[in-house]
């Protein structure tokens, strides 16, 4: 039985560039994401185009404490052990926190970390020789971002749960947290760089570059990666800004798009 590399988000924009890649390399993969019928495609898709590939995948609710618990229930039937955890799912809403309803609040903490950091425990518990856990996070995390207010909270709280655990797990696992900046996914994202004119442009990158420099830095087993070179000066440029002048900037540029897919 090989070794299984779990993907959350698996159909989704970035995500489905991860399991591309992986399939590439032949990773066995055990892909999930809300929807079975999505899933049933892209297993479709992925054996038509790697016959040899192994292929599972399992629809899970990552906001759902027993749908999470019927996933590893799912693979410990199949007594799988796993080589890796990529995870991919995130809620990206963006608007007035006071336009929110009470339901968007928990399901986006609960995807962007409560679930994170229970995968992560499941796939340890049932992890292969050295497992690798990497996490996508979001530049949106380098500063508080007001209009965003609750997306980059969660994603703080996500690198820091990595970053923790990169501490927590030295010598027994890999485990990176990535910063993407932009990544022209869905369409109302395209839109939202768009609307950031020249500085969403530069900060960028397609889904395939993001998913093959995060795999890289995991392989190199960094704690936490920016990536993009402009990002990477964005970053160390934020550092130096007072909060006041950074809070000012990113209300105006952020409140002037809002976007809510989910
Ligand atoms: N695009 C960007 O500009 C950007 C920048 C920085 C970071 N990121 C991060 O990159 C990741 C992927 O984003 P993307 O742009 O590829 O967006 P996307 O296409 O909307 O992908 C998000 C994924 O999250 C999954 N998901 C959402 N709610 C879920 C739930 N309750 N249960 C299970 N899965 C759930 C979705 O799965 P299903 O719909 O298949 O169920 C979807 O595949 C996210 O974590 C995002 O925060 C994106």
């Amino acid at each position: 039985m090989p070794e299984f590399t779990l993907v959350t988000g698996a159909c989704g924009g970035l995500g489905s560039a991860f399991v591309r890649l992986l399939a590439e390399r032949g990773e066995a993969l055990f892909l999930t994401g809300r929807s079975e019928t999505r899933l049933t495609a892209l297993k479709k898709e992925l054996l038509a185009a790697f016959p040899a590939l192994t292929v599972e995948v399992c629809a899970c609710d990552l906001t759902d404490e027993a749908s999470r618990a019927a996933l590893f229930a799912f693979a410990d039937d199949r007594k799988m052990r796993f080589a890796r955890l990529v995870y991919v799912a995130g809620v990206d809403t963006q608007k007035a926190l006071e336009k929110y309803t009470a339901q968007k609040v928990v399901l986006q903490s609960r995807v962007n970390l409560e679930a994170a950091c229970d995968l992560a425990c499941g796939v340890f518990v049932r992890r292969g020789d050295f497992p690798e856990f990497l996490a996508v996070g979001s530049m949106s995390a380098s500063t508080p971002m007001p209009y965003f207010a609750l997306y980059s909270a969660t994603k703080k709280g996500l690198e820091q749960l990595f970053v923790a655990l990169h501490g927590e797990w030295k010598g027994r696992a890999k485990v990176t947290v990535v910063l993407p900046g932009g990544i022209p996914t869905r369409e109302d994202i395209k839109e939202n760089i768009r609307a950031h004119g020249w500085f969403g442009r530069v900060s960028a990158l397609s889904p395939r570059t993001v998913a093959e420099r995060s795999l890289r830095a995991l392989a190199r087993n960094r704690r936490k990666t920016v990536i993009g070179g402009w990002n990477k000066l964005l970053y160390a440029l934020t550092r130096c800004v007072p909060t006041g002048i950074r809070l000012s900037f990113v209300s105006r540029m952020w409140s002037k798009t809002e976007k809510d897919a989910f």
